[in-house]
């Protein structure tokens, strides 16, 4: 077993970053178990979650194809971190025949589930910190969540939400941009976005990531990030069709928001 760092919770925190390139190591399932039993000590609400671990080499080529992510290869640990009202249902079906799950719509208790799965994420993180241990989380578990469903074999009202790669370090990349605490912390109210808060996230966001070269190096874009953005976040007819596709998709397998 790695030995943990020891290092104030605060540092390690601090110090986190998304790692994209990792060296290839084993992970051993003591140390796969003690993460994610962290991510099961974070703050407990319905646990409509469930974590897959994919382990076997070919089932880890299928999704790094899946995903068009190379670097899912070279994860230590590959887990899939699903939505599950699955299990909840096999336990409320036993106490009351009157649940939630049998109405048209629970949004609550779907988004608090989303929510309450980031924080079993962010323990998993923070607990392949402490080993030593990068990570990184990609979305493509949501956006290729039919086509993952059909390679795990998923039941009905599970479904993927984020993959989370844990791995041996092989980069050490500098703080990411974040908007100031002025920003998003407020007090006994909200203060609005002015444009020149805009204009100064965006500048500081475009200093650090340029001097990092993160474009051109994880996204292979030569633009600045603010016509990144643009791209990536672009509301064409074709993402229209793709999110109805998307949301049908969800609602079928038993999201009802
Ligand atoms: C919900 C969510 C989805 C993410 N999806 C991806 C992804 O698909 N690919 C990726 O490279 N990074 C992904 N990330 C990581 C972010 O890009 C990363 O956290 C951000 O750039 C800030 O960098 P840092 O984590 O090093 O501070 C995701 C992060 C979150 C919270």
């Amino acid at each position: 077993m790695k030995r943990i760092v020891e290092q104030s919770t605060i540092g390690l925190i601090l110090s986190r970053r998304s790692i994209r390139r990792f060296r290839k190591t084993e992970m051993g399932e003591d140390v796969l178990s003690v993460i994610v039993e962290a991510g099961q000590s974070a703050p407990a609400y319905l646990q409509a979650y469930s974590i897959i671990w994919i382990r076997d080499p070919k089932m880890v080529d299928a999704v790094s194809e899946l995903c068009e992510s190379e670097i899912i290869k070279n994860a230590s640990a590959v887990l899939l971190v699903c939505l599950d009202f699955n299990r909840l249902s096999a336990l409320l079906q036993t106490i009351t025949t009157e649940h939630f799950l049998k109405l048209d719509s629970y949004p609550a208790e779907v988004l608090l589930s989303v929510f309450e799965a980031g924080l079993v994420v962010e323990n998993m993180i923070m607990a392949s910190e402490a080993y030593g241990y990068g990570s990184l989380i990609l979305d493509c578990g949501l956006y290729e969540c039919e086509r993952l469903v059909d390679l795990l074999k998923l039941p009905q009202s599970v479904v993927p939400l984020v993959l989370l790669l844990i791995g041996e370090k092989d980069e050490s990349p500098p703080p990411r941009p974040r908007w100031g605490l002025k920003n998003i912390l407020h007090v006994d109210g909200y203060k609005q976005t002015t444009s020149v808060d805009v204009s100064e996230y965006l500048a500081k966001a475009e200093k650090t990531l340029s001097s990092e070269g993160y474009l051109m190096k994880y996204a292979n874009f030569s633009g600045t990030y603010a016509e990144y953005l643009a791209e990536r976040l672009k509301g064409t007819k074709d993402v229209k069709q793709s999110y109805e596709q998307l949301s049908a998709f969800l609602r079928k397998r038993g999201l009802k928001f």
